[in-house]
């Protein structure tokens, strides 16, 4: 892998990892994709039919197997919150990015997604606190940090871009 995305949802982890890989010349490879590819199902399916347990041990699983492929890696927002995960986002050495938005934006982004089942499950209160609960897990395997906000996709990745290559030398 020569860069794994990180964030929570609606951070602009698939917009941002599709992006980068168009501009390294390489594959994007999208975690929530491998999974649903995968169990043959979507995720909002995964979650109702055999429940969140479930879909992290695949989540894992699909975790391991992606980072030995080249290519860069949108994480779920909720891969890096399982201890296992944890582990192998700090092992890489793969830089880990991390996409941080205000919660605005992300509940601006999200809330109406019913292809998101911690969405529909939670609701709006329920959102602002995971994300809160999250961010020291986010932090805590992150190489570099983006604030999104106001940034054009462009921008972020041109940042990205320049933080890899510096990276290198
Ligand atoms: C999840 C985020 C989702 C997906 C699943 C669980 C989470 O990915 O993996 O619905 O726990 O935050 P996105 O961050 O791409 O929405």
């Amino acid at each position: 892998m020569e860069a794994i995305l990180i964030g929570f949802m609606g951070s602009g982890k698939t917009t941002i990892g599709k992006l980068l890989a168009q501009q390294l010349q390489l594959p994007h490879i999208d975690l929530d994709a491998q999974i649903t590819a995968t169990a043959g199902s979507a995720i909002t399916d995964i979650f109702e039919k055999h429940g969140e347990h479930y879909f992290r041990q695949l989540e894992h699983k699909v975790l391991v197997d992606s980072i030995a492929r080249a290519g860069v890696l949108s994480t779920g927002g909720g891969t890096p919150t399982q201890a296992m995960n944890l582990h192998v986002l700090q092992e890489t050495s793969t830089p880990v990015i991390l996409l941080e938005a205000t919660t605005n934006t992300i509940l601006d982004r999200i809330s109406n997604d019913a292809g998101r089942p911690l969405v529909n499950s939670l609701g709006t209160n329920g959102l602002v606190s995971l994300k809160e609960k999250r961010r020291s897990q986010y932090h805590a395997c992150a190489d570099l940090i983006i604030q999104t906000d106001g940034a054009s996709p462009q921008k972020i990745v041109s940042d990205i871009l320049h933080y890899l290559k510096h990276q290198k030398n």
